[in-house]
């Protein structure tokens, strides 16, 4: 069975009198363990998906199968626990609380989930931070705070690693570094990992590239020799 299904998910939003239909009939499958970047240009509805597969929203219809389980039908308060104990997010502007310490961030994570958790410093040392846990995030670079919260994506060790435009915001040589934090996780952990985008550059290091436009998967293409993160051509 596949971790994810989408089956015909349709998703609009009205504004104004204007009606935008932002998933428009999406089918999609995800594998365990697969290294997913959904391409994409602006408006094309990906962080609408990223929204729906985190339960951050729910569609007008069509089902969302995670592990069998239909988190479209789910009520608010299973909804609630799905996206605590299931989901890592990760957002271009990172998102981490400003007075909170790195080590706390990643601790304020880990004690949402309990004893699912794993250790908050090793998460902090896996992707290089071992020597910033007491520094604030105004006392981080714009890559280390990316990694912070890479880290308090992890250590929830949840079934599905959501990152939207997570180097979006940084420079070209940070971005590898967090390219490479996030696909080191999903080698060693075979945790499932999602990144939308609208940099083609990415898609390169993908198990598999999701093109979307205009709300619709134009096509899925399997990559039978994902690149090496420093293999990447900007
Ligand atoms: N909350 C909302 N209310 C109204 N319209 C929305 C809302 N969220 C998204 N939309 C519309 O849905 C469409 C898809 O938006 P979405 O944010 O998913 O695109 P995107 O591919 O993530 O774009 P970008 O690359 O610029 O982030 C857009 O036309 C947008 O204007
Ligand atoms: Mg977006």
């Amino acid at each position: 069975m596949a971790l994810i299904e989408l089956q015909a998910v349709e998703k609009a939003y009205t504004l104004g009198g204007e009606t935008v239909r932002a998933a428009k009939g999406i089918n999609l499958t995800i594998e365990q363990g697969e290294f997913v970047v959904i391409l994409g240009p602006s408006g094309s509805g990906k962080t609408t998906l990223l929204n729906l597969l985190g339960g951050l929203e729910k569609p007008d219809t069509g089902k969302i199968l995670v592990d069998g389980q239909d988190i479209a039908a789910l009520g608010e308060t299973k909804l609630s626990d799905y996206r605590r104990t299931n989901v890592g997010l990760i957002f271009q502007f990172f998102n981490l609380f400003p007075t909170l310490s790195a080590l706390e961030n990643v601790n304020f994570a880990a004690e949402l989930v309990g004893k699912q958790a794993r250790k908050p410093v090793e998460m902090l040392e896996a992707v290089g931070l071992g020597s910033r846990l007491n520094h604030y995030p105004g006392q981080l670079s714009g890559g280390q705070q990316q990694r912070v919260a890479i880290a308090r994506a992890l250590v929830k060790n949840p079934k599905l690693i959501l990152a939207d435009e997570p180097t979006g915001s940084l420079d070209y040589k940070t971005g590898i570094d967090v390219l490479k934090t996030m696909r080191d996780f999903n080698t060693s952990t075979g945790q499932t990992c999602i990144i939308v985008t609208h940099n083609a550059t990415i898609a390169g290091m993908a198990d598999r590239v999701i093109h979307v436009g205009d709300g619709q998967v134009h096509n899925s293409v399997i990559n039978p020799t994902p690149k090496l993160v420093e293999e990447l051509e900007w």
